[in-house]
């Protein structure tokens, strides 16, 4: 994919939470990462943990400028994927954080996609009962949803992110330059979360997704993603209420990815979740068949999938045992219009009825 072209002034978004932080997006910012983070914290040492994928094409250079910065930097690498955000790993890190004699006072900088951000985040949220966190995301998913907001997680056999915390990072690096390299599959994925952002609550950002290619626009959607989820953040940061407007595709997407075993990556899962909640809003009147047309239309631009083979039965199966859901109902995001969303609570044995009505068999 290519970058975003144009003047390179840094973006800077300020997220206000338990704890008051910046995103900072500007080309070029992997190299002086150093220098920012000595900006939030008083830090002698920087664990730098991130994916061997991840670290062979940045890391060396995220390392050496945090030790221009004067950092002792120790570096955590684990193998990439999904699969690894695990007890294991989980536990590996925090052995290594005690054996390089990490304080309180240090920080801990993730360089990677949400794997990276969320076990990262996890383990800085624990060890001594928290040091700062850094997070540098290098994939436009975690870009635009995961490095910002504060969720930390890992997976158990039950469920994706069945564990986890809410920890706000002190400082959020994004260097688009850094998204350049991403293989066409993760730039899809991220695109389909920015066009998430645009159905929930943007329809002029959704037009400009539309009429602009996002990798023409790389900053700019960054930032005002970013923005989105600052304001849903902001006011709702533990998830009680609207912050769950973000879910957006995410109960019929997650059962997508959970039947695939995890085969469908999350991006494409959310791809299919919201053109299904869409399809099965429009069957029941919640929101005119223009509205379903116009999300195909750009998830079809973006090269994003609108279908799933999975039977209603083994979504709903799948479904079930989805952290989210107590034992009797479950919670929808249900289009009116692009940009306008809002939630409503199921009973879960109805669930198989919103998903036929969605396209499933
Ligand atoms: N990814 C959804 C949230 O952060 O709430």
């Amino acid at each position: 994919m290519s970058g975003g072209m144009g003047e390179n002034r840094m973006q800077r978004i300020r997220v206000t939470a338990s704890r008051t932080y910046d995103v900072c997006v500007q080309e070029g910012l992997l190299a002086r990462a150093g220098a920012c983070v000595a900006g939030v914290c008083r830090a002698s040492a920087a664990a730098l943990i991130s994916d061997e994928t991840v670290f062979a094409l940045y890391g060396e250079t995220v390392k050496a400028s945090l030790e221009a910065a004067g950092f002792r930097v120790v570096c955590f690498l684990f193998p990439a994927g999904e699969s690894q955000k695990n007890l294991t790993t989980y536990g590996e890190i925090l052995h290594f954080l005690a054996a390089c004699r990490l304080k309180r006072s240090d920080v801990i900088v993730s360089l990677g996609g949400g794997v990276v951000g969320d076990i990262a985040g996890f383990a800085a949220s624990t060890y001594l009962r928290g040091l700062s966190h850094v997070q540098i995301p290098t994939t436009l998913l975690s870009a635009v949803d995961s490095s910002v907001g504060g969720k930390t997680a890992i997976n158990l056999d039950s469920a994706k992110n069945q564990v986890g915390t809410f920890y706000q990072p002190a400082l959020v690096l994004c260097d688009p330059l850094a998204l350049r390299s991403l293989p066409e599959q993760s730039y899809r994925e991220g695109c389909a979360e920015a066009i998430k952002y645009g159905v929930m609550g943007d329809e002029r950002f959704f037009s400009e997704l539309l009429d602009t290619p996002v990798c023409e626009q790389l900053a700019h959607v960054i930032a005002h993603c970013v923005m989105i989820k600052r304001d849903c953040v902001a006011a709702d940061e533990f998830d009680l209420g609207n912050r769950r407007l973000l879910n957006l595709g995410h109960t019929i997407g997650h059962a997508v990815e959970s039947c695939s075993r995890y085969t469908v990556s999350h991006g494409y899962a959310v791809a299919i979740g919201m053109t299904m909640i869409t399809r099965a809003a429009w069957k029941r009147n919640i929101c005119k068949e223009e509205t379903l047309d116009r999300l195909c239309a750009i998830l079809e631009r973006y090269g994003l999938p609108t279908e799933t083979e999975y039977t209603a039965d083994a979504l709903y199966e799948a479904a079930r045992s989805d952290k989210k859901i107590s034992a009797s109902t479950l919670e929808l995001v249900l289009p009116e219009d692009i940009g306008r969303c809002r939630l409503e609570q199921i009973a879960l044995t109805e669930f198989p009825a919103w998903l036929r009505d969605g396209g499933a068999r």
